[in-house]
């Protein structure tokens, strides 16, 4: 009896690095998802409407009618050959310069990459710098090997790079930074020209990897984008990128492209995580970057989410009370809100919720607690004749 109750409790046998405050923050982002009466601003998912239905079956039933083997078998762990190319291929064309072979590896989403990343670098008690706020994946990534998580501040031309320098001149030795410069979640700001140069010739002086998170570069509503950090400066660089927000996440399909040295000990890596990343979802987005399909959808996705961020924003413009403000993203899924003096944003999403509104607090975003006056509101999934009343209501409860 006494040793059937004693195994029950799991919590000794857990390994300590499972023991930080992991996980809950994106159980709460995800409880909203399957609720059709909620006006959901909280999950960072890309609208339905993108997701290629009609292709992905056609080239299903093709890869059946050729016979085609590679799609369904067990694939090479840095990739197939094919979508490998692909992949360069694309990279080469947005930001001119081709990740050579032994620098790309293709993963399980990005967050692999991130988990891949933070396997091979992070001892207990590292630091790993991150934008204050930050996608909250990667704070739980990092935190998972045991990190100190260091946020630095951010203003609208993102991360205060100035202040960075300033901390490292003080003493701060981080071996890696972890940047999203294109359409930040959760502040739908990007970083300024000057300050990737500034940050990269930071890495390069000091002597840390800078971790390039591109998830929604390609998303902007222009098409335009700044020079990427890793083809400044791939030697002090590693980029994770995602198909997620530009083909559909049911695939679980990234990539990280860096240093040769670097990328090894990814492949290294993966070999004991998933081994490879699913061959189908490698070929079917192989196919659809090489018949030009994905230039097609981004440009109706990118209309379309330009579309309902307008909405949001002008929604925020109509009823926000006085001394609330907003980033005005240019790109990407997400504006930040900045709620008046003394704004409680836990409560304020409690509170919403019962309204039938998501939202998630900003304070899960940072990794010491601060942000509780701010708000991430999602505009991509939310849909677009409901974003008026959601912030309506929401402004209500602020007033
Ligand atoms: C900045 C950022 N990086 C990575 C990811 C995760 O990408 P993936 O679906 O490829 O794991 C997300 C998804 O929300 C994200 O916002």
């Amino acid at each position: 009896m006494a040793a059937t109750t004693e195994a029950r409790s799991w919590e000794r046998l857990f390994a300590a690095r499972t023991r930080g405050e992991v996980g809950e923050g994106i159980a709460a982002v995800l409880a909203f998802l399957g609720r059709p009466d909620v006006i959901s601003f909280a999950g960072g998912f890309p609208d339905p409407r993108t997701f290629p239905r009609e292709r992905a079956s056609e080239l299903l039933a093709e890869f059946a009618a050729d016979g085609e083997a590679s799609a369904f078998q067990y694939a090479p762990t840095r990739g197939l050959a094919g979508p490998l190319d692909a992949i360069a291929g694309r990279i080469e064309s947005l930001q001119g310069r081709r990740p050579a072979d032994d620098e790309l590896v293709i993963t399980s989403g990005a967050i692999e990459a991130l988990e891949l990343v933070s396997k091979s670098f992070l001892e207990r008690g590292d630091t790993v710098v991150v934008e204050g706020p930050t996608y909250l994946g990667a704070i739980m990534a990092f935190r998972g090997f045991e990190a100190d998580v260091v946020a630095v501040p951010m203003d609208e031309h993102g991360l205060e790079v100035d202040e960075l320098e300033r901390q490292l001149a003080g003493g701060l030795r981080p071996k890696l930074l972890y940047s999203i410069p294109d359409h930040q979640n959760p502040a739908g700001v990007s970083l300024s020209a000057e300050r990737r140069a500034l940050l990269v010739e930071l890495a390069r002086r000091y002597g840390f990897l800078v971790v390039e998170d591109v998830a929604y570069r390609e998303l902007a509503f222009d098409g335009g984008a700044e020079t990427s950090l890793w083809s400044l400066a791939p030697d002090v660089v590693v980029q994770t990128g995602t198909t997620s927000k530009t083909f559909f996440p049911g695939v679980r399909l990234g990539w990280a492209a860096g240093p040769a040295e670097v990328s090894a000990r990814l492949v290294a890596a993966k070999q004991n995580t998933d081994q490879c990343a699913g061959a189908l979802g490698q070929r079917l987005f192989e196919e659809y970057v090489r018949r030009g399909w994905i230039d097609e959808q981004l440009e109706a996705s990118r209309a379309l989410y330009r579309a309902k961020c307008d909405v949001t924003l002008a929604a925020l413009e109509r009823s926000m009370p006085e001394g609330a403000h907003w980033t005005k993203p240019d790109g990407g899924f997400f504006t930040w809100l900045t709620l008046p003096d003394g704004g409680d944003a836990t409560e304020l999403a409690r509170q919403a919720g019962e309204r039938g509104v998501g939202i998630v607090p900003g304070s899960l975003f940072f990794p010491d607690g601060r942000g509780n006056d701010n708000v991430r509101l999602s505009f991509s999934l939310v849909d677009e004749a409901s974003i008026d009343e959601g912030i309506a209501r929401l402004a209500a409860l602020l007033r």
